[in-house]
C-alpha cells in the first residue's frame, strides 16, 4: 500500500507536535510528510532541523506551492484566521483536509469550509482529539449504551493551565482567534454536543475581561518589569526551552525572533474575555452549563471535569485523573458507587488522543474509506455555540443558533 503523502501548513506549536508521531512506527509506515509551509523563515528552519531524516520534504512560503507537491492530506495547522482560505484551498487542489479545532472563527467561516468541501467531494477531518480522549470516549460509550438513561442535563467546567498564555500570544485577538470560547471553549463544547446527542439552539452567557486589565505597575514585557518574583504569570525567557520560543513565540503576527513570548498579559493589547459562564440548550431538551476559566496561571492545575445527569443516574468524569464515576437512581443504591478504574492515557500527547486521532486519519485515508467520525458538522456547531455565547455576553441576550 502506498504511504499516504502528508502536507503540513503552519509549523508552530501544533504543527510540529505531528512530526515524532508521524516519524514513529506505526505511523512512519504507513504516510510520510512531503512538504511543510510557513511564511515565517524562523519556523521552516526549525522545520528543516526537525526533519533531517526525510529528504524528501519539500519546504515553502507560500500554499500554493505545497499543493503543487500533491499531497493526500493537508494538516491545516495553522492559527484560525487562516483556517477556512487554507483549507478551501486545499479542497479545490482535490486534497483531504486535517483541519486542527476550531474549525473557523466564525460560523460564517465554517459555513463557506462545508461549502467547499460539499463541492471538492473531498473529505475534511475535523480535529477534536477530546473526542479521542480515553475518559470522554468511555463516556460517549457510557452514554450511547443507556447506562444513565435519558441525558437531561449537563455540566462542565474547564480550567487550564495554559490559559493566561494566550495574552501574550495572537489567541488575545477576536480578528486572529474568534475569541476564546472559540479557541478553547470549542473543545469541551462539542463534548456536551456529542453528549447531549442533538443540535445547539439557544445559548445565554456572561463573562468578562476581568483579570488581565491593564497594570500601571507592570511593563510591556517580563523581561523589564519589576514584578519578576510577585507575578504569577512572570516568564523568564532565558529559562524558556529552545523549542518553545520557536514553535510558540513566533507566529506570523508577532515576528520578533520569538521575544515577545515574555508580552504582559496584563499590558498587552487585546479584546476578548478571560472567564466565561454559558448555558446551552438543544433541540432535544438537554440543557448544560459550561464554566471556562482562562485566568489559571502555571502553578495552577489544568482541570476539566464533566457531570451528566440522566433520568436513570449520573456520570460524574474528570479528565485529569481520567476518573469516571456513575451513580444509579434506585433505591439502595450506595452513596458513592464504585468508580471505574482509572482509565490509563494512552501514548503520545494528550494523554493518547493524538495518536488515536491520527491514526484514525490516516487509516480512512489509507483505506479509502467514508469519514463517518471527524465531521464539519460538528466543527461548525461547537463554534456556533461559542460565537453565540460571546456574542450573548456583549449584548446582553440569548441568542438563537438558527439566526448566526
Ligand atoms: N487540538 C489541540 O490540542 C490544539 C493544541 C494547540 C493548538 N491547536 C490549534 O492549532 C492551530 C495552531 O495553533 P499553534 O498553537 O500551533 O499556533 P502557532 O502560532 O504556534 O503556529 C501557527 C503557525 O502557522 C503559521 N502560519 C500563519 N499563517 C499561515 C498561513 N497562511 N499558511 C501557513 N502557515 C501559516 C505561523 O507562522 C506559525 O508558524 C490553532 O488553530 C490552534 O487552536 C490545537
Amino acid at each position: 500500500m502506498q504511504k499516504v503523502r502528508i502536507g503540513i501548513l503552519g509549523f508552530g506549536n501544533r504543527g510540529y507536535s505531528f512530526v515524532v508521531p508521524l516519524l514513529t512506527e506505526p505511523f512512519s509506515a504507513q504516510a510520510e510528510i512531503i512538504a511543510v509551509c510557513d511564511p515565517n523563515e524562523l519556523k521552516l528552519d526549525f522545520a528543516r532541523g526537525s526533519l533531517q531524516a526525510c529528504p524528501q520534504v519539500h519546504y515553502c512560503r507560500e500554499i500554493s506551492a505545497l499543493l503543487a507537491q500533491h499531497p493526500d492530506v493537508v494538516f491545516v495547522t495553522t492559527p484560525q484566521f487562516a483556517h477556512a482560505s487554507c483549507a478551501i484551498a486545499a479542497l479545490e487542489a482535490g486534497c483531504d483536509v486535517f483541519l486542527e479545532k476550531p474549525m473557523a472563527r466564525s460560523s460564517a467561516e465554517c459555513r463557506a469550509i462545508i461549502a467547499a468541501e460539499k463541492r471538492s467531494g473531498r473529505r475534511v477531518f475535523m480535529g477534536f482529539n477530546l473526542r479521542f480522549n480515553p475518559v470522554c470516549a468511555k463516556t460517549l460509550e457510557l452514554i450511547a449504551g443507556g447506562r444513565i438513561g435519558r441525558v437531561q442535563q449537563m455540566v462542565c467546567t474547564d480550567y487550564y493551565s495554559g490559559g493566561f498564555s494566550y495574552f501574550r500570544r495572537w489567541h488575545r485577538l477576536r480578528a486572529n482567534s474568534g475569541g476564546l470560547t472559540v479557541e478553547k471553549g470549542c473543545h469541551s463544547i462539542d463534548q456536551l454536543n456529542s453528549y447531549a446527542g442533538s443540535i445547539p439552539v439557544r445559548v445565554a452567557a456572561f463573562g468578562g475581561l476581568d483579570r488581565f486589565k491593564p497594570d500601571p505597575e507592570g511593563s510591556d514585557y517580563c523581561s523589564n518589569c519589576g514584578k519578576a518574583g510577585t507575578c504569577p504569570y512572570y516568564m523568564d525567557m532565558a529559562k524558556a526551552e529552545e523549542t518553545t520560543r520557536i514553535t510558540t513565540g513566533i507566529d506570523g503576527i508577532v515576528v520578533n525572533g520569538g521575544e515577545k513570548l515574555d508580552l504582559c498579559v496584563f499590558n498587552s493589547d487585546k479584546d476578548t474575555n478571560d472567564n466565561i459562564t454559558i448555558i446551552i440548550e438543544y433541540e432535544n431538551s438537554v440543557r448544560a452549563s459550561l464554566v471556562e476559566c482562562f485566568t489559571s496561571s502555571c502553578q495552577a492545575t489544568t482541570g476539566r471535569q464533566f457531570i451528566i445527569n440522566g433520568w436513570n443516574g449520573q456520570i460524574w468524569t474528570e479528565l485529569k485523573d481520567r476518573k469516571i464515576q456513575v451513580f444509579d437512581n434506585a433505591p439502595g443504591q450506595p452513596a458513592l458507587s464504585p468508580e471505574i478504574p482509572a482509565i490509563p492515557a494512552g501514548s503520545g500527547r494528550h494523554g493518547g488522543a493524538d495518536n488515536q486521532m491520527l491514526e484514525y486519519v490516516i487509516s480512512t485515508i489509507a483505506h479509502d474509506r467514508p469519514n463517518l467520525d471527524m465531521l464539519t458538522r460538528d466543527g461548525y456547531y461547537a463554534v456556533a455555540v461559542a460565537e453565540a455565547a460571546e456574542r450573548s455576553v456583549e449584548e446582553g441576550r440569548m441568542i438563537e443558533i438558527e439566526k448566526l
